[in-house]
């Protein structure tokens, strides 16, 4: 079994004799409730890297005061078993030498006292202490509808990253504008751990057959639940067809909202007990977050834009997005 670290010094005295070896040290920031999708991080972390670690760590920070802090799964039994199976063979020159097998080096698993020293309130006015805000890019999308989240994120990654001293870290896209954002945050904080540059972005990993998103909120979802959920990336899809048909933001906003709307009907015709409800959905430069004109087309963007959406299902809230090309 591979070596737990709850506290920063204790990390510390481990991750010296990494550094000493120049080794590359890939990092995976979780809140636990592992699935595929964060595995697939931590796959790609162990093909690149010499050694990999994965957080767990549910950040007050980030939840407001009415959102699921308290109810946030918590599953770390089965995490680090999760984790332990996961493994890279490193291809070998010469068929005499014996294949060597990565795996995860360790697991930081930090108390909530540990990572606020000062102590933590999720009520913004109430907070005392040092805190990290990217301006400008986390009041877009999903910091529409969560205006202290990134602020939360960005200070918690802020603090894990000066804590773990990764070469390289890993983030998935299902979370697109967090990943943005925390490129530009070790950009404009001039981070050498890691360089912007060695911040990656990973494709989203859906269910194969219904495209839905994994998610560690997916398991808050009742069984009706589960059969509507995957409407919000069919949405998207559909908008992102119009998209890719010149036709202009506005007009693929609305397919993807006459979709909702259609199986809200359906819902109830086929008397389903779940109940929906759009939060937005919405185009974007993926560079700078500025939200799209509703005439622009894919002519009129030379960059690339971000669809994205959330949708209530009952009180779950679900996210999700499409980078959407240029002309
Ligand atoms: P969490 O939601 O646990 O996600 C951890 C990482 O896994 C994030 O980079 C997220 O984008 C990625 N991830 C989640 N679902 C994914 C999927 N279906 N496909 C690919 N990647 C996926 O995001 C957070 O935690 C927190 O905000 C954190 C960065 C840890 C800061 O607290």
């Amino acid at each position: 079994p591979i070596p737990i670290f709850t506290t920063v010094d204790s990390y510390r005295e481990w991750r010296r004799s990494a550094l000493d070896a120049k080794k590359t040290v890939g990092f995976v920031p979780t809140m636990g409730a592992l699935h595929d999708g964060h595995l697939t991080l931590v796959r790609r972390s162990l093909a690149e890297n010499d050694l990999t670690v994965l957080s767990i760590f549910v950040n007050p920070a980030q939840f407001a005061p009415h959102e699921d802090l308290a109810t946030y799964p918590r599953t770390l039994p089965r995490d680090i078993e999760l984790l332990f199976q996961q493994s890279y063979t490193v291809p070998t020159q010469t068929a005499e030498n014996a294949p060597q097998i990565r795996k995860a080096s360790t697991i930081f698993l930090p108390s909530v006292e540990e990572m606020y020293p000062s102590g933590i309130s999720q009520t913004v006015a109430d907070q005392k202490g040092t805190f990290v805000e990217v301006k400008g890019y986390g009041e877009q999308m999903e910091g529409k509808s969560r205006p202290t989240f990134f602020r939360g994120v960005a200070t918690v990654v802020t603090k894990l990253f000066n804590a773990v001293e990764p070469t390289h870290a890993y983030f998935g896209q299902k979370d697109l504008q967090q990943a943005i954002l925390l490129r530009r945050l070790a950009s404009d904080l001039l981070l050498s751990h890691p360089t912007p540059r060695n911040l990656h972005i990973v494709p989203t990993v859906r269910d194969q057959s219904s495209g839905l998103a994994l998610s560690s909120r997916n398991t808050y979802l009742s069984p009706a639940g589960q059969q509507v959920a995957p409407l919000l990336f069919s949405a998207l899809t559909v908008a992102q067809e119009a998209w890719d048909l010149g036709i202009n933001k506005a007009a693929c906003i609305q397919r993807a909202v006459n979709i909702i709307n259609q199986k809200k009907n359906e819902v109830q015709v086929q008397g389903l007990d779940v109940k929906l409800k759009l939060d937005y959905i919405q185009m974007n430069d993926a560079n700078e977050f500025d939200e799209l004109g509703a005439e622009e087309t894919r002519n009129s963007r030379e960059r690339p834009v971000i669809l994205s959406g959330a949708l209530y299902v009952d009180s779950t809230r679900l996210i999700d997005n499409i980078i959407l090309g240029n002309a």
